[in-house]
């Protein structure tokens, strides 16, 4: 199932050449066919922090202070932070009470933090293995789609 949605998200984006419109689908596309979601979506790395970008789910914070939150110390590490019960993780902001389960993953673009992309489930056993590294390809097309772009 992954290879197929790996087909179609190049399908997708293979004519984009608008950044907001590809980061608009991108996390358009992932919340539509992957399940058990409740925000998927990109904060920008922009002045030094992040600023929130197109996404999916209810409205959440606009801005994220670099180690501030898994977002903030993932642009910081530049590594792929799974956080198995947001409760008992003392550095994450709640945007929404449903999430129980995150991951963040750097999109890094020319040696560089782009920004990062952030998914939330409400369920506890969501992020096996096998859909962090699908969630991880993803993002390594996004990052070449963008070095392109930019
Ligand atoms: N939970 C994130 C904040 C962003 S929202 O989940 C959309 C964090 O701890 O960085």
């Amino acid at each position: 199932m992954y290879k197929d949605l790996i087909l179609a998200y190049k399908g997708l984006v293979n004519s984009e050449t608008y950044e907001i419109s590809l980061l608009a689908n991108t996390s358009a596309f992932i919340y539509e066919h992957i399940s058990d979601l409740n925000w998927c979506g990109f904060y920008i790395h922009l002045d030094n922090k992040l600023i929130l970008g197109p996404f999916q789910g209810k409205v959440a914070c606009n801005e994220i202070e670099p180690n501030k939150g898994v977002c903030g110390t993932s642009l910081v590490t530049k590594e792929t932070i799974v956080v198995p019960d947001v409760s008992k993780h003392e550095n994450h902001i709640y945007c929404d009470n449903n999430s129980k389960r995150e991951v963040v993953i750097p999109i890094i673009v020319n040696n560089e933090v782009y920004g990062v992309f952030d998914f939330d489930s409400p369920l506890l056993n969501r992020f096996d293995k096998e859909l962090v590294e699908f969630l991880e390809s993803i993002t390594n097309i996004l990052e070449e789609k963008l070095i392109n772009i930019k």
